[in-house]
C-alpha cells in the first residue's frame, strides 16, 4: 500500500487509512519519510508498538545502528544538536539524563503548579468571556502550557512566543521534505541562538528555575556536556507546550463534536479524570513517537524487519486499534480500562504526564463549566490541522463562547 503522509488528506483524517493498514500490512515499508530522511517501517497494530517500546532489542539511538541519516551535512546544527536528547539515547546515558530533572516533575512537586495553572486558566477565560469570538488555540490551549513550560524554565517573558513560534516551524519540518527543511533552516538556527542566549543569561544571572539548575550542573563537571545541556532544554520546552496544546485544542474539538460526551462532563465534572485520559486515547497530541531501531533481525506481524531498520511507532493508530479498544473510533469519557499509548511505554515514558494531565483537567474542566452553551463557528471539516507527524494538533480552533 502506498500513500502520502504528507497529503492534506491524511492530515485532515489519518484514522481510516491507520485502520487499513492495521487490518491489510501492520508493518509497512515507507520508501520515502519525511526530511528526505529515506526508508523506514511504519508499525501501526496497538501489540506490536507495545512489544517495541518493552523490548531492549529495539533501541532509541540511531548511532547504534551506523544510521547517520539524521545529521547529514545539510541539516542545521540544531537538528543534529537534538540527538544527544533523553529521548534519543537508550540507557545508561538516558537515565543519567532523565535523573538531572525528573524530580521537577513528580505529582508532589507539581502541586505547587497548581494555583499557576488555576489563576492562568481563569484569567484567559474571564478575556474570551469579554470577546465571545475566539480562537481557542491562540487565546486558551497555548497558553496555559506556555507559560507554565515557560515559568519553569525561567524563559523571560518577551521571549516565549518567539521561541514558540521558532519551534511551530521546527515541527512543520518533521512532517515536510528536505527542500522544506532547507528552506525554514533559518528559522531553526534562530532557535539554537535562542537556547545558547538564555544559557548565557543563566549563567550571569541564576534564578530559581530549571535552566539555572542544568547550567549548573553542567559547571559541576561530567553530569552533562554543552550539547547535551543544549539538547535537554530543547526537549522540555518542546514537550513542555507543542503536545498539552493540542490535548487541550482536540480535546476540545471532540467534546464539540461529540455533545452527548459534553454534556455528561458538564453533568458530571467527576469524571473529568477519566474524560482526560480517553481524550488522550482519542485525539492522540502525540501522532508518532521518537523511531526505534531494532539490534538484530526481528519479526512481527509474521514479517521479518531487516536489522538495524527505523522503525516508526504509529501511536495514534495503535490507540485506534479495536483489539484493545471496544469500539476505538467512539469518544466514551467512562471507558475504563483504558489503557492508551498517548504518553508512551517503558523507560521513556513521558516524564511531563503529571504535568500535562494537571494542565488538561484544570483547563477542560473550567471551559466547560465556564462556557456551556460553547460552539463551533465553523463547519467540523473546515478546521485546519497541522503539517507535523509528530504532533496531531490543530492550527486554530473558531468557537463562540457565551
Ligand atoms: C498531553 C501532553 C503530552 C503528551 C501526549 C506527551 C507524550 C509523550 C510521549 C508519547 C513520550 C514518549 C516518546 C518516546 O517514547 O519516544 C513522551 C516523552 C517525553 N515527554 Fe511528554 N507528552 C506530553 C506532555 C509533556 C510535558 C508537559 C512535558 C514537560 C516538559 C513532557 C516531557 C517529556 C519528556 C522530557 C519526554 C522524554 C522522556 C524520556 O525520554 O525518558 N511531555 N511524551
Amino acid at each position: 500500500m502506498t500513500f502520502d503522509t504528507t497529503s492534506p488528506q491524511f492530515r485532515q483524517d489519518p484514522y481510516p487509512t491507520y485502520a487499513n493498514l492495521r487490518e491489510h500490512e501492520p508493518i509497512t515499508l515507507l520508501e520515502n519519510t519525511t526530511m528526505g530522511l529515506g526508508r523506514a517501517f511504519l508499525v501501526t497494530r496497538y501489540d506490536d508498538v507495545v512489544t517495541i517500546l518493552k523490548d531492549t532489542r529495539y533501541s532509541s539511538d540511531m548511532r547504534k545502528v551506523g544510521d547517520t541519516s539524521q545529521s547529514k551535512w545539510w541539516m542545521p546544527k540544531a537538528l543534529t544538536t537534538f540527538q544527544n536528547s533523553m529521548i534519543l539515547v537508550d540507557d545508561p546515558d538516558h537515565r543519567r539524563l532523565r535523573d538531572l530533572v525528573h524530580k521537577a516533575f513528580t505529582p508532589r512537586m507539581l502541586q505547587d503548579m497548581n494555583g499557576v495553572i488555576e489563576n492562568v486558566t481563569d484569567e484567559l477565560l474571564e478575556k474570551m468571556a469579554k470577546k465571545g469570538s475566539v480562537d481557542l488555540i491562540e487565546d486558551f490551549a497555548l497558553p496555559i502550557p506556555l507559560t507554565v513550560i515557560s515559568d519553569m524554565m525561567g524563559v523571560p517573558h518577551k521571549d516565549r512566543h518567539k521561541f514558540h513560534k521558532w519551534m511551530g516551524t521546527f515541527l512543520e519540518i518533521t512532517g515536510g521534505s528536505k527542500l522544506q527543511m532547507i528552506g525554514k533552516a533559518s528559522n531553526v538556527f534562530q532557535l539554537y541562538r535562542f537556547f545558547k542566549g538564555l544559557i548565557k543569561l543563566r549563567r550571569k544571572d541564576p534564578q530559581d528555575d530549571l535552566v539555572t539548575a542544568l547550567v549548573q550542573a553542567e559547571q559541576d563537571g561530567d553530569r552533562l556536556n554543552e550539547d547535551e545541556l543544549i539538547a535537554m532544554i530543547f526537549i522540555l520546552l518542546l514537550a513542555g507546550h507543542e503536545t498539552t496544546v493540542n490535548l487541550i485544542g482536540n480535546g476540545t474539538l471532540a467534546l464539540l463534536e461529540n455533545p452527548d460526551q459534553l454534556h455528561k462532563l458538564q453533568n458530571q465534572p467527576e469524571l473529568i479524570d477519566s474524560a482526560v485520559e480517553e481524550l488522550l486515547r482519542f485525539t492522540n497530541p502525540v501522532e508518532q513517537i521518537a523511531p526505534r531501531y531494532n539490534l538484530e533481525e526481528v519479526e512481527l506481524s509474521g514479517q521479518k524487519i531487516p536489522k538495524g531498520s527505523r522503525i516508526l511507532l504509529g501511536i495514534a493508530s495503535a490507540n485506534r486499534d479495536e483489539t484493545a479498544f471496544p469500539n476505538a473510533d467512539q469518544l466514551d469519557i467512562t471507558r475504563t480500562p483504558n489503557k492508551h499509548l498517548a504518553f508512551g511505554l517503558g523507560i521513556h515514558y513521558c516524564l511531563g504526564a503529571p504535568l500535562a494531565r494537571m494542565e488538561g483537567k484544570i483547563a477542560l474542566q473550567r471551559l466547560v463549566a465556564r462556557f456551556p452553551n460553547m460552539q463551533l463557528a465553523v463547519k467540523p471539516d473546515e478546521v485546519q490541522w497541522r503539517t507535523s507527524m509528530a504532533v496531531r494538533g490543530l492550527k486554530t480552533l473558531p468557537i463562540w463562547v457565551s
